[in-house]
């Protein structure tokens, strides 16, 4: 939420495509292919069927709309902010009003009072859930699985949709390389690929092949552009970013979003080399629209348009302002617009200023007429003319339902990765006496993490209750307390600031057979607005971990938290770790799951842990340097005072209570022309004495090309569930879209040359097999 909500009133190269190069993967695994919802066939049917009809009305409408109706059109307000008269007049949009009685009477004074009856598109941020909320979206795609994403966001949509919002601003598809970021927790981790899966796998859930439909919501994909990579991951920050990094590595989950059929989008707070998002005509208009084809609309995000202004003394009214790209209001509704940002989040230049703007010439009514075109199509796609009102009395028992309950805490423990677990201390015996002990081991609040939706705290269910459930005779102690304050009361010991509960916790220990115990971050670290400086367990919580180390009970670790974390004296000093996220409502009963081995861990971590923050940003899938770090030389690209080059855990990494191997990695051929494919193929096995996990992971690397090309590059995965001594071939196929890349001048090539492939159950993958494309 934003900070300012409470301010306001208110070479050898083969050109393929710059256009339609189709970085989408397939949707890996999961989800079927038979569900209606998902199936493209009946998409692309239904689009085409129905946009004759719907370009028709909306030209029909546009054609009698004053231009005062129109740029009301173009104006989105907040709960707080609308008002009646805002209805009657023809607002375009309103966000963040829940209350499904309030959200009736305005679409009732809009479509009943309004000269042209045009109902509000009503939106909310269902990031990972609505009322049942689900594992943050870090969480999910850990899970390597697009099903679990799926359902998160299928039964977010039928929540949110209960109550008669219509569109929801998700999924949030930033890539990052920032663990101080604390929005990392909202996306899909480091890697592109992966994040196009979980991002196309949203798309479908919130939409299904039609929006029109009663339990389901238009996805908006944010925020374009380059969000996640904020200099010093200080949130809003500014980026400066190559054409050829802003296309390989942070657009393709937005394209993959799109090729799904989202709808519409939402333009960032950010700059990227100088432009805000919310006023850069290449990545709004260029690319999203031109290139990609997109009809949908973009939405601004927070107040972003007016933040392209200069801040006082030019602008004395403020905040918001800021970047300095727009002298006045204006100018920053014409900036905007300009570039393609097509609805103004609740500042209000274009509708207050488009008059005169127009007069002046400085925009057009083509311009302004495509915008309204744009929001109309959705409003007619989501069947909002033919069914404007929500049943008010349906929207209460939509919330909850065992079906989302159920799926919120498989995918949690589908989710979870576990990062060490020597001497198998980890799955523990229900029948032992356990001590469930730590700051967030009775905690309900935080379960949820950022971005709760409209969870409540009283839903979500504790480690403690859930190790109860499995475990009668638990045992609890808090050790220490959690604060959950905000900026500018928040400090790093807001979480374990005081070791006064240590030795009642060590008796607890003491008299128990084992130790779970529950640390991490509070929620408020995480999300919007909420970058930490240090990565560090906060508070006392290290010493905690010593104290109860030195009782000498078995005990495992388990961390609540949105980002990677710098976990090495954790990793020194704990037998066994269980990186469990925030996994959601149902939080203790799916740790409890994996903890008593109901659930075998098979999670894989979407983003490198670091060993130091000093090691930020490191991410596998870097560029090489002519000095590649060596530490047993000086002049090489490391660090002098650190003996390795790898973070503690790497992309790709998670344990499982039984053993795999990947092994026999073999191509169908080891040459291809450059519109050819490869099949590679790979077998794993279950080589443990326990059903099991794994996710067989596909790397590419391209040793020598016109521009650098990243060490590795994950081009598929798969996550399988064997049996012990079991064995499966998994085969990927690779073809230009992933042996290719867009360079400097925004082109994307296939170069001929040799491409390396690696195959394995994580990014340190050493399994390889090479082909030649010519
Ligand atoms: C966030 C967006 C969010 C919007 C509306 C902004 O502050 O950056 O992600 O969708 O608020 O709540």
């Amino acid at each position: 939420m934003s900070v300012y909500r409470g301010l306001l009133p208110k070479p050898r190269t083969v050109i393929i495509s710059l256009a339609v190069v189709a970085l989408v993967p397939a949707l890996a695994g999961g989800v079927s292919a038979s569900d209606s919802s998902t199936d493209e066939t009946a998409l692309q049917a239904t689009r085409g069927a129905a946009s004759q009809g719907i370009e028709r009305r909306v030209n029909d409408l546009l054609s009698r709309m004053t231009l005062q109706e129109k740029l009301e059109q173009i104006q989105l307000l907040s709960d707080g902010q609308v008002t009646d008269a805002d209805a009657q007049a023809g607002v375009g949009g309103v966000f963040s009003l829940t209350d499904p009685a309030k959200i009736n009477h305005l679409q009732h004074v809009a479509v009943e009072q309004s000269r042209l009856h045009i109902p509000i598109l009503f939106a909310y941020d269902t990031i990972h859930g609505y009322r049942t909320v689900f594992p943050i979206p870090l969480a999910t795609a850990g899970s390597f699985d697009p099903q679990v994403a799926f359902d998160d966001a299928r039964f977010g949509a039928r929540e949110t949709a209960a109550v008669g919002i219509k569109q929801v601003y998700s999924p949030m598809v930033d890539v990052s390389h920032e663990p101080r970021w604390g929005r990392i927790a909202e996306g899909g981790g480091e890697d592109p690929y992966l994040g196009s899966v979980m991002a196309a796998a949203r798309v479908k859930g919130d939409q299904g092949s039609d929006y029109s439909a009663r339990d389901k919501v238009a996805a908006s994909v944010k925020h374009l552009a380059a969000y996640g990579q904020p200099e010093g991951g200080r949130d809003y920050n500014t980026t400066d970013m190559s054409e050829q990094r802003l296309r390989n590595l942070y657009l393709p989950p937005f394209k993959a979003a799109v090729d799904a059929g989202a709808d519409t989008a939402m333009c960032s707070f950010n700059a990227i080399n100088g432009v805000p998002g919310c006023a850069n005509p290449e990545t709004e208009t260029q690319i999203l629209k031109h290139e990609w084809g997109f009809d949908g609309f973009i939405e601004s995000d927070y107040t972003a348009v007016a933040e392209l202004r200069a801040c006082p003394p030019k602008n004395p009214d403020m905040p918001p302002c800021g970047h300095g790209v727009a002298a006045d209001g204006p100018s920053a509704g014409a900036l905007a617009l300009n570039a393609g940002t097509d609805m103004e989040m609740v500042s209000t230049n274009i509708r207050d200023f488009g008059p005169q703007l127009l007069a002046q010439g400085r925009i057009s009514i083509n311009r302004v007429n495509d915008a309204v075109r744009r929001i109309l199509r959705v409003k007619f796609r989501a069947g909002l003319f033919e069914h404007p009102y929500v049943d008010v009395s349906q929207a209460d028992s939509a919330q909850l339902r065992p079906d989302a309950v159920a799926a919120a805490r498989a995918d949690a423990a589908r989710a979870m990765v576990l990062l060490k677990n020597t001497d198998s201390v980890l799955p523990l015996d229900p029948a032992k006496k356990t001590a469930v002990i730590g700051p967030l081991a009775n905690d309900q609040h935080d379960m949820l993490g950022p971005w709760w939706g409209q969870g409540r705290d009283a839903d979500a269910v504790t480690l403690y209750d859930g190790i109860k459930a499995q475990s009668p005779g638990a045992t609890y102690a808090q050790a220490c307390p959690v604060v959950n304050a905000e900026p500018p009361a928040a400090t790093n010991n807001d979480v374990c600031g005081s070791t006064a509960g240590f030795a009642a916790a060590v008796a607890t220990a003491n008299a128990a057979d084992q130790v779970v115990l529950a640390l991490g971050e509070n929620r408020e670290m995480s999300g919007e607005a909420a970058s930490r400086s240090t990565l560090d367990l906060p508070g006392y919580q290290q010493q905690l971990i010593d104290a109860i180390k030195a009782t000498g009970k078995p005990f495992a670790v388990v961390l609540f938290n949105g980002r990677p974390l710098t976990l090495g004296a954790v990793a020194q000093s704990s037998p066994a770790i269980l990186e469990a996220w925030f996994p959601g409502v149902q939080a203790g009963n799916a740790v409890a799951d994996v903890l008593f081995g109901k659930v075998n861990p098979g999670g894989k971590l979407p983003v490198s842990f670091p060993q130091v923050l000093g090691q930020v940003p490191i991410y596998y899938n870097h560029e090489p340097t002519g000095r590649p770090c060596d530490v047993t030389q000086k002049y090489t690209s490391r660090y002098r005072d650190l003996p390795t080059c790898s973070p503690l855990y790497e992309f790709g990494f998670g344990l499982s209570y039984t053993s795999f191997s990947v092994t026999n990695l073999r191509l169908d051929r080891t040459s291809v022309s450059p519109n050819g494919r490869v099949r590679a193929s790979v077998d794993v096995t279950n080589t443990g004495s326990r059903r099991g996990d794994e996710v067989v992971q596909l790397y590419l690397h391209d040793p020598v090309a016109s521009i650098s090309q990243p060490v590795r590059r994950l081009r598929g995965f798969e996550r399988v569930t064997l049996d012990p001594g079991a064995k499966r071939t998994i085969t990927f196929t690779v073809d230009k879209k992933d042996f290719g890349f867009y360079d400097n001048r925004g082109s994307f090539v296939v170069e001929p040359g040799e491409i390396d492939l690696y195959a394995g159950n994580s990014s340190a993958a050493t399994l390889t097999a090479s082909f030649n494309v010519s």
